[in-house]
């Protein structure tokens, strides 16, 4: 059901979603128009030349990424399509209106209060400054807090897929903006890429007081000893919060540790299905929130997700684990427990 009232009108709280990923077709043909920056589409490149184009294409790709085939797997990847987003993004203009556009959408669908995602690396590795991306962002943020009334706090991402080191220098440049940054993640192509060869930055950042939290997609090769390194020892005691990690419905252990250390878990169920069956998806949603696992419901990258935002998501899981409203409401009071909000926020937040 798409038009649950109860769904609409509950508070929200969104702490899974990429800011990168919320750019929409409108968003992308604009910013080419203003950067002079051509689109195109796919491995063969063929040009995008209108908006009408660039919304077909979005379709296209959305249909694509998820497929089974090797063929579309080959010339679309989901990393290609996002991070080609990123090259769009120039100014400090540019990093405003992304940030903006998503905030007006969060207050539409009620979320009052959000922690997105960024990746810094892939805007620096272009010759963008942390300055022009901050100032964007603080702009965007300052501003949806006043006219919103949606209260947002940064969450720095690590591209697991550049090195320590890479991971290391970003962080030492992030830090003039530690007042803007409440938490560090770790994100991107996760094949052979384990948690702990990022360790020291973790305990880094740990130890200057940032939470942490860290990805592990689901179904994903080696994804028990990823959700493992995270819970039980990324930057020494584990990190607070695992993004997405469905695979710990799989083994007792790994449940009981998430459950006993109070890990918070951020579930993308739009982002599950593309790749997987419904029944090896919301058995495993059903089973960690059974267990009493602080679970929260998020978007991810919901621009590319068959721009399904956080309001489906929660219908998704409505629906097809059949959370009753009482339910519902739990997974909004995890979402509260859960989030690095200060106390006082918190309470507003109730
Ligand atoms: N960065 C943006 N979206 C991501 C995802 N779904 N998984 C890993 N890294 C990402
Ligand atoms: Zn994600």
């Amino acid at each position: 059901q798409t038009n649950d009232p109860f769904v609409v009108d509950i508070p929200k709280i969104e702490l899974h979603v990429h800011i990168e990923g919320t750019m929409t077709p409108e968003l992308r043909w604009k910013l080419s128009q203003k950067n002079k920056i051509p689109l195109t589409c796919g491995a063969d490149k063929i040009a995008l030349t209108s908006l009408e184009e660039t919304q077909k294409a979005y379709t296209c790709i959305r249909g694509r990424i998820g497929a089974a085939s090797a063929e579309a797997s080959k010339s679309f990847t989901f990393f290609q399509i996002y991070y080609e987003g990123f090259d769009l993004l120039q100014s400090e203009e540019d990093y405003y209106d992304l940030a903006m556009r998503y905030f007006e959408r969060a207050a539409k669908l009620n979320v009052r209060y959000c922690e997105p995602f960024f990746d810094p690396q892939g805007h620096t590795r272009r010759g963008i400054s942390m300055e022009v991306i901050m100032k964007g962002f603080q702009k965007a943020q300052i501003e949806a807090e006043r006219e919103l009334n949606v209260k947002s706090q940064w969450i720095m991402c690590f591209l697991r897929d550049m090195s320590p080191e890479s991971a290391t220098e970003q962080y030492e440049a992030a830090l003039p903006y530690k007042d803007m940054i409440v938490g560090i993640g770790l994100d991107s192509d996760e094949l052979d890429r384990p948690p702990k060869l990022f360790d020291e930055v973790f305990r880094r950042a740990r130890e200057d007081g940032f939470r942490r939290t860290s990805h592990c997609d689901f179904n994903q090769k080696d994804t028990h000893e990823h959700i493992r390194q995270v819970a039980e020892s990324l930057g020494g005691p584990g990190t607070e919060r695992i993004d997405h990690g469905l695979n710990a419905a799989d083994q007792d252990d790994l449940m009981n540790m998430i459950k006993e250390k109070g890990i918070g878990m951020t579930i993308c169920p739009c982002a599950y299905i593309r790749h997987a069956p419904e029944s090896e998806v919301f058995v495993r949603i059903r089973k960690l929130f059974d267990a009493g696992i602080k679970i929260t419901i998020a978007s991810d990258d919901p621009a590319y997700m068959e721009d399904n935002w956080v309001l489906h998501n929660l219908y998704m899981v409505r629906d097809k684990c059949k959370f009753t409203d009482q339910e519902m409401v739990r997974l909004q009071r995890n979402a509260i427990e859960i989030c690095w909000a200060s106390d006082d926020e918190k309470a507003a937040l109730s």
